[in-house]
């Protein structure tokens, strides 16, 4: 299960092309294979990445190996199931830069850690009136938890808004922060605009006044490094499948003064002290919020992903990303009627974009034929649609796996889409 690649050091810094991305490339299995008999081209890394060999040998090997149960047996496939378990927590933990790993809870994904806070902590604090900010370019998953709740609470939504670059109005944010608002729930990167917002400044402006911020990562873990005790953030959430982890596992970190005041989430196995029919006793934060059997096998398999994006660093993962930003930018803007939906100064590399009157399902679908893998849609970002007046767009999104050769490969592809639908 070890990876053959070389680890970075500061003093050795390996840049993201040639010989090393293509043994980077190799441990992709997926992407070796053809789509339409054609290479594939996979930028569409927004919805999910792929997964390298290591992810996918500890998933094998765990179910092959020693499948058990954790925190339950003392027979030794489950102690060294719940040992390796365990690990995952503490690899977090150092991740993300936590206090302790106490603060890192297992949940299936970053929706779910949406909506553990929001049916946990934010049940507990929210009164009729009070009032939960979001910004204008959130995902669904950071829309519909707080919606419910507010309606549940009589809570108000307010919204910080954006210009057309898809960068958030500060000025505008500072205001609306009041003495009702009781969070504030941001994207740290939009899945659509790949905007980077400025969340270091959005948390201190609402520490000033009290108010807790949680940041959803699902969009930054894979590309930058996070650094929870310098962000000062109260939650930070994300998924593992969308940073070369499985799916069906996700991460919310909270701030201990903040998780170990509040009550559970789910109810069930594993959460408890002592249970009787009219009185239960729960355990302390993390246990307290993972009921039930976890996802063990995917939360062990995490840990190769952080392993593998650590060995790789996030020095050379943006500096190559943003190196295939600014050329497929500069490439896409040669096509005619090519609008690119989302042009901050601060953006990872996601490329969202509209072609004349062509539906972006049908651009989509040509570059298909083409072997590109794309995203078309609203990208469960409705008001990001609304905003922009627009339907859908088509998305390519990168990862540190992707090349130059393959940018070239979309470029072809949309001028194929104008030749064939323009
Ligand atoms: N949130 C994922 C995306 O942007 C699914 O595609």
């Amino acid at each position: 299960m070890k990876s053959s690649l070389p680890m970075q050091t500061s003093s050795l810094k390996n840049e993201l092309e040639g010989e090393y991305l293509e043994k980077i490339r190799k441990d992709f299995p997926i992407l070796q294979q053809s789509v339409h008999g054609k290479p594939l081209v996979y930028l569409d890394n927004s919805a999910t990445t792929q997964k390298p060999k290591t992810v996918i040998e500890a998933l094998k090997s765990f179910y092959e190996v020693y499948n058990a149960n954790v925190h339950r047996g003392i027979h030794t496939l489950s102690e060294k199931a719940t040992e390796r378990f365990e690990h995952t927590r503490q690899q977090v933990h150092t991740f993300l830069n936590s206090t302790n790993e106490k603060e890192i809870v297992f949940t299936r994904g970053a929706t779910e850690a949406i909506n553990l806070v929001a049916q946990t902590y934010g049940r507990q604090v929210l009164q009729p009136g009070d009032e939960i900010l979001l910004s204008a370019m959130e995902h669904h998953s950071n829309i519909v938890p707080w919606r419910l709740l507010a309606e549940e609470k009589k809570a108000l939504i307010r919204v910080i808004p954006m210009d057309l670059q898809g960068e958030l109005d500060l000025n505008a944010y500072e205001k609306l922060l009041s003495p009702r608002t009781r969070l504030v729930a941001i994207t740290h990167v939009s899945n659509v605009l790949g905007t980077v917002n400025p969340i270091e400044q959005i948390i201190q402006l609402a520490h000033r006044q009290n108010i807790p911020v949680l940041v959803d990562g699902a969009q930054a873990v894979a590309h930058r490094l996070v650094n929870v005790q310098s962000l000062d953030c109260d939650f930070y959430v994300f998924s593992g499948h969308k940073m070369f982890g499985p799916t069906g596992v996700g991460v919310l970190y909270a701030k201990e003064s903040i998780l170990k005041n509040m009550p559970p989430y789910q109810g069930g196995g594993e959460m408890i002290v002592t249970v009787s029919f009219d009185h239960i006793t729960y355990k302390s934060h993390p246990y307290r919020f993972e009921a039930g059997t976890p996802a063990i096998a995917e939360v062990i398999a995490l840990s190769e992903a952080i392993t593998y994006i650590q060995k790789i660093g996030f020095s050379s993962i943006q500096e190559h990303e943003n190196r295939l930003l600014d050329y497929s930018t500069q490439a896409l803007l040669k096509i005619p009627n090519l609008k690119i939906i989302g042009t901050a100064k601060e953006k990872e590399a996601v490329l969202s974009m509209t072609l004349g009157d062509i539906h972006p399902h049908d651009i989509g679908t040509i570059l298909d034929e083409e072997g590109v893998a794309v995203r078309a849609g609203h990208h469960c970002a409705q008001p990001v649609m609304d905003f922009f007046d627009i339907p859908a767009t088509a998305r390519a999104s990168f990862a540190f796996y992707n090349t130059q050769e393959e940018i070239d490969r979309l470029i072809k592809a949309l001028w194929k889409v104008l030749e064939v639908l323009g």
